[in-house]
């Protein structure tokens, strides 16, 4: 990676890039299985994931990693907090519950951390470069050969997840980024018409 002041390299055309991101598809997390990354690729992929537009470089993210057993441990958080608030649902559903992040040998937890920013980053603009954190992950982890879905689920936004996550007040999970060995290729889906989204100002 760059050290600071490092003089980059202009972009220039890279077909073997445009082509990745035209093709660009999540992985389902459920078809996901083993080998997951190493050490080394896990601390490149955070280093790449890190490395978003920030407004001021306040870092307004962070990440929980759960790989091996604290998959397990904390889905019994999960399994929990679904049963306290679905008291009415039969017990084998906190199974079920408490496996989610087994779908995937690596769950990386992206949390939105928003600073108070004298300067005046709004926490909008903040909230959105942990949308690109986010995203620069999934990719880091496909361009090394792994699969990888941002998905949130239920439990982002239950309070006693939250808590087990050691978020503070001002803290949300931006997203849980699966990543892992696809079993099955990804078909593609329904784009929107991007034709349709896009006014020509003044036109
Ligand atoms: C913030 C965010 C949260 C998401 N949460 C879920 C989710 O909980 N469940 C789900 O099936 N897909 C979720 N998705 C969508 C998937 O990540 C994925 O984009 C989609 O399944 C397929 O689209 P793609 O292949 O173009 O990425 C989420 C996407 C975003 C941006």
């Amino acid at each position: 990676m760059p050290e600071l002041d490092d003089i980059l390299p202009l972009p220039t055309e890279n077909q073997a890039i445009t082509d990745f991101l035209k093709n660009r598809r999540s992985n389902l997390a459920k078809l996901m299985g083993d080998p997951g990354p190493g050490a080394a690729q896990i601390d490149e992929f955070l280093t790449i994931a890190a490395r978003v537009p920030d407004h001021r470089k306040l870092a307004p993210w962070r990440f929980v990693v759960f790989q091996g057993p604290a998959r397990t441990d904390f889905g019994q958080h999960i399994a929990a907090a679904f049963m306290k608030a679905n008291p009415e649902m039969p017990a084998d559903r906190s199974i079920f519950e408490g496996q989610r992040f087994l779908r995937a040998p690596l769950v990386i937890g992206v949390i939105s951390s928003p600073k108070a920013c004298p300067r005046g980053t709004p926490e909008w603009e903040q909230i959105l470069s942990s949308g690109a954190v986010c995203y620069n992950l999934c990719l880091a982890a496909q361009a090394a050969g792994f699969g990888a879905q941002w998905l949130t689920e239920w439990y982002a936004y239950d309070k006693d997840v939250q808590k087990a996550l050691g978020l503070s007040e001002v803290e949300r999970v931006s997203g849980f980024i699966y990543i892992g060995t696809p079993q099955s290729a990804s078909k593609e889906r329904l784009r929107p018409d991007v034709k349709s989204l896009i006014t020509h100002w003044g036109v």
